[in-house]
C-alpha cells in the first residue's frame, strides 16, 4: 500500500499553519490563565456602599456580635442585612419604639444622612452585594454556622475591614476542599462569630475530628448537596 504524501505545494503553507497553531496556543493559554486568575473569581471585590459603614469600627473596636445585625444567620439560608432602624438603636435621638436609646451617637453626621432618610421613608438602603453565588448553586448559612463553621472560613477577618470585600473564590473547588475534610474548620458553636478564635491546647484538626463525631458530620461531596 502506498503511503500518503502531502503534495509539494503544501510546503510553503506550513509556516502559516504553524502560525495559526501558535496563535491558538497563546489564545487558549490566555483564556485558561484568565479563568483561573483570582480576579476572575471576584476575590477582592469591594463595591462602594451608600453609607461608609465600617466593620472594623463596629465589630473590631466596639466588639458588636455579627448576629446583632445579621440576625438570621443561625436560622435561615440567608444572612439578613439589617434595616436602617437597627442602626438607629445608636445613631438616633429616638429608637424604633419612640424611646430615648441608651446611646445616641453622631446624630448629625452627614455620613449617616442616608440612614435617617431610609428610616423616614421606610425604605431599605441600597446596599450593594459583595458575595454572590450563581443561582444554580445552593448555599445555606444556618447549616454551616450551627455545625461550627465560622464566618471567618468564608469571609475572612471582616472585623478588620473598613469596607467589606470578597475573600474566598467561592468556586466549587473552594466548597469541596472543606466538604471533603471539614475537621480543621470546625470549632465549638459559641466561637463561630469570634473571628480571632484560636484552638487552645491541641490542633484544630483533632478538635474538629472530635466535633465531627459529636455532631455526626461526614465528609460529603454529593453533587445534589449543592445542585438541587
Ligand atoms: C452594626 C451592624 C453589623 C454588624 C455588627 C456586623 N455587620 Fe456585617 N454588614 C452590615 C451591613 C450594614 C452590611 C452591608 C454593607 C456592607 O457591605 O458593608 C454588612 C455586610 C456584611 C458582609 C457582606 C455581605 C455581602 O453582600 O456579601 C459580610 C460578609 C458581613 N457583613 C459579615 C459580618 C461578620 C462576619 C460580622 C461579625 C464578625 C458582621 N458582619 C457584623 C452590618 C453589620
Ligand atoms: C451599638 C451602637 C451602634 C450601632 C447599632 C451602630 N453604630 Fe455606627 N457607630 C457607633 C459608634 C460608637 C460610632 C463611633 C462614633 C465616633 O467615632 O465618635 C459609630 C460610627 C458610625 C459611622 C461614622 C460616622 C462619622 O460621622 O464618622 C457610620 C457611618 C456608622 N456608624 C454607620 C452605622 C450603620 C450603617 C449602622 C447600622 C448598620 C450602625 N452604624 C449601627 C455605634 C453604633
Ligand atoms: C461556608 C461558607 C460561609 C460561612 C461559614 C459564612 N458565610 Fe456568609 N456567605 C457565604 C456565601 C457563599 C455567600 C453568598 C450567598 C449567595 O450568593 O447566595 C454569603 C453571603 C453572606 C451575606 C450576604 C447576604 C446573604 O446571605 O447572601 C452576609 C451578610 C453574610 N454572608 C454574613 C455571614 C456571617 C455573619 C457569617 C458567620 C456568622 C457567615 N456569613 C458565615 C458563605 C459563608
Ligand atoms: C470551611 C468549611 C466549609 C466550606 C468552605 C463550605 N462548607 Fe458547606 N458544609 C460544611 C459542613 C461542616 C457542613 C455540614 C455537613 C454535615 O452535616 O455532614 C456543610 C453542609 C453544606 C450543605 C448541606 C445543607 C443541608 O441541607 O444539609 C450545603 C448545601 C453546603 N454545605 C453548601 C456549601 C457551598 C455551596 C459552599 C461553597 C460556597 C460550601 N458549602 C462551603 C462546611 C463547609
Ligand atoms: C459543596 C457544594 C458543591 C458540590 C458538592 C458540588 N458543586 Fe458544582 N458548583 C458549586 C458551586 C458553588 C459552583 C459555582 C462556582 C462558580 O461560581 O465559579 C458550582 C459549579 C458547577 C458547575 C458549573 C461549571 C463550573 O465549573 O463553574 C458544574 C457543571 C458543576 N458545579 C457540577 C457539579 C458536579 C457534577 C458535582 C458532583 C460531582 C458538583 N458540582 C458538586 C458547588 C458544589
Amino acid at each position: 500500500m502506498k503511503r500518503f504524501h502531502f503534495p509539494a505545494w503544501i510546503d510553503p503553507l506550513l509556516p502559516v499553519v504553524a502560525g495559526f497553531l501558535g496563535i491558538g496556543l497563546v489564545y487558549y493559554g490566555g483564556l485558561f490563565a484568565y479563568a483561573v486568575h483570582p480576579l476572575t473569581s471576584d476575590v477582592g471585590y469591594r463595591p462602594e456602599q451608600p453609607v461608609p459603614y465600617s466593620h472594623a469600627l463596629h465589630v473590631g473596636k466596639l466588639k458588636m456580635d455579627c448576629r446583632y445585625c445579621h440576625n438570621t444567620v443561625e436560622v435561615a439560608g440567608h444572612a439578613a442585612i439589617p434595616p436602617a432602624s437597627v442602626c438607629m438603636n445608636c445613631h438616633s435621638a429616638q429608637d424604633a419604639a419612640g424611646q430615648t436609646p441608651t446611646v445616641s451617637i453622631r446624630l448629625d453626621s452627614p455620613k449617616l444622612a442616608p440612614i435617617r432618610e431610609a428610616v423616614a421613608t421606610g425604605e431599605m438602603l441600597p446596599w450593594r452585594r459583595v458575595n454572590d453565588l450563581p443561582d444554580y448553586a445552593y448555599f445555606n448559612h444556618s447549616v454551616h454556622v450551627n455545625r461550627g463553621v465560622s464566618c471567618v472560613a468564608c469571609h475572612g477577618r471582616v472585623d478588620r475591614m473598613e469596607v467589606v470585600e470578597q475573600k474566598a473564590t467561592l468556586s466549587m473547588g473552594f466548597c469541596l476542599t472543606c466538604h471533603r475534610n471539614p475537621a480543621p474548620n470546625l470549632r465549638p458553636a459559641e466561637f463561630v462569630t469570634n473571628l480571632a478564635w484560636e484552638p487552645e491546647g491541641g490542633d484544630a484538626a483533632s478538635i474538629g475530628a472530635a466535633l465531627m463525631l459529636e455532631r455526626g458530620i461526614h465528609p460529603n461531596d454529593n453533587c445534589s448537596t449543592c445542585h438541587r
